[in-house]
């Protein structure tokens, strides 16, 4: 059972990478994931008393509220879900109770576990898919003696049939399988020469790939449930039943030939053998596990079910949203398709800029529950240069990227990094602020005759300057009227 073993340094130093400024916030995360590996190694009584302390960030739009909170499930390899708190006010939304957020969560869970289990068993699945393949591609040896099946498994087919057991008439193993064990335990008769040797070319040649578009006939598992799907999608689902689970052992499994090209039955038989190898019930315990102690749920936009008491409109009231979260922080147990979730040790991080309401305006009893406040600060001028230019994933670094792979080179000087960064603050403080995100709508506009025009001949190189900006921008800032340009 992994669990994320950074300190909080190593956590502020990873976050440090993408997002620029908020330490605060930055520190509160980096702690919080911090205790949760503590706890897991505090003995006793003590380890079930101690409770995540969920954390609340309050700062305006875009100023990396989101972006921290994404960075961060990404490090700490945990089980992560996202949640807008304003989407359980809506009315008509059908069947999503606020319970289906740690719904949501198991499944991620189940996914990320599934695919460590699928890499654990990877090499062996593709061994079994060569095995399968070289078979289909080359006839059984004929000069090979009679003998395929494992001895044992005669001898059990014959005491399982007198003892009148169905499904023991016919041979133990199928064609192939039996080629399979035959090859894999040495109990097929020893291949004549110049099989083993059209054997070791074909091979060969399906090593180094030029066999891929071959046609061979394979034989595949059928999938048997579609009635079933359509019925389990919605409703009973949320009720924690997993109907394709419960019937899916009422149906005998069938096999079908298929005539595909080899590259189609590498994927076609990878996932039959990934299915054989992975233990499903390991990977539910496992996931489970990992969502009751390691889980995060991310409640953005929690400021949208804060205040105004009395609804107005359709819509479910905010506080009713709020009653309704409630208990998952507390800790309850919610029942999902694979068993139930304790929420007790699910770490809770909401966010919301409180542009309206204040954090004081949610029911106190939520209020309580989020005892670490943190505050996101309003970007800077210099902040903006810092977002341009220094985060692993900057803005110029992805305009940088996308005009290369049209054989272009972008070039932005520092003057122009600086004007871009001022018209932006500018733009935030007479309109509407709203962040890093101006960048987007300001870098966009500068850059839009360029991405409009390559791939040109003419276009090899373009550098951009404090000039350049100025010229693709200067008006529109300058303008009295600004509204009118939607920036
Ligand atoms: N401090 C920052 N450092 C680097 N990039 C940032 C920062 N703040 C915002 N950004 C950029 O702006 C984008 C929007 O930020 P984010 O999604 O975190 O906003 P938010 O605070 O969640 O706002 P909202 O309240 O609207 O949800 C991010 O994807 C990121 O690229
Ligand atoms: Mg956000």
């Amino acid at each position: 059972m992994e669990e994320s073993k950074l300190t909080p340094q190593e956590v502020v130093n990873y976050l440090d990478k993408y997002i620029i400024g908020q330490n605060e916030a930055k520190k509160a995360v980096a702690i919080a994931v911090r205790n949760r590996y503590r706890r897991m190694n505090v003995k006793g009584e003590l380890k079930d008393e101690i409770i995540p302390k969920n954390i609340i960030m309050i700062g305006s739009t875009g100023v990396g509220k989101t972006e921290i909170a994404r960075r961060l499930a990404k490090l700490v390899n945990a089980p992560f879900v996202k949640v807008e708190a304003s989407k359980y006010t809506e009315v008509g939304y059908v069947g999503r109770d606020v319970e289906s957020m740690v719904r949501d969560l198991v499944e991620f869970s189940i996914n990320m576990v599934k695919k460590e289990h699928t890499k654990r068993f990877d090499e062996k699945a593709k061994t079994n898919v060569n095995r399968r393949i070289l078979d289909a591609l080359l006839p059984r040896d004929p000069g090979a003696q009679p003998q395929r099946t494992n001895p044992l498994a005669n001898i059990f087919q014959a005491v399982a049939k007198s003892a009148g057991m169905p499904g023991f008439d016919g041979p133990v193993q199928d064609q192939q399988q039996g080629r399979e064990a035959g090859r894999e335990e040495g109990c097929e008769g020893a291949p004549s020469e110049s099989y083993q040797s059209t054997y070791d070319k074909i091979k060969k040649m399906l090593d180094e790939g030029r066999l891929e578009t071959k046609m061979i006939e394979i034989e595949v598992k059928e999938s048997q449930m579609p009635l079933v799907e359509v019925f389990s999608n919605q409703g009973l689902e949320e009720m924690g039943f997993n109907m394709g689970s419960m019937f899916s052992g009422m149906f005998p499994e069938r096999k079908k030939k298929k005539t595909v090209s080899v590259a189609d039955a590498r994927s076609l038989l990878y996932a039959e053998e990934i299915n054989r190898l992975i233990d499903p019930d390991a990977i539910t315990k496992e996931a489970l596990f990992r969502v009751e102690n390691n889980g995060i749920i991310f409640i953005d936009e929690i400021d949208k079910i804060a205040g105004a008491r009395e609804t107005r409109g359709p819509d479910v009231s905010r506080e009713g949203v709020q009653r309704d979260i409630l208990p998952i922080l507390e800790g309850t147990s919610v029942s999902t398709k694979y068993g139930p979730v304790k929420t007790d040790h699910i770490l809770f991080v909401a966010a919301g800029a409180f542009h309206i309401s204040k954090p004081s305006d949610l029911i106190p009893e939520l209020q309580g529950r989020f005892p670490i406040r943190v505050e996101l600060k309003s970007l800077t001028c210099e902040d903006f240069i810092r977002i341009l230019s220094e985060p692993k994933n900057s803005l110029i670094k992805q305009y940088q990227a996308l005009l290369a792979a049209e054989n272009v080179e972008l070039e932005f000087d520092g003057s122009a990094i600086a004007e871009i960064a001022k018209i932006a603050f500018e733009l935030n403080s007479t309109l509407e602020n709203i962040g890093a995100r101006r960048l987007y709508t300001v870098c966009e506009k500068i850059l839009e005759s360029v991405l409009f025009e390559v791939p040109s001949p003419d276009i090899a190189r373009v550098a951009i300057d404090e000039n350049y900006v100025r010229e693709h921008l200067g008006d529109i800032v300058r303008s009295k009227d600004l509204n009118k340009y939607f920036l």
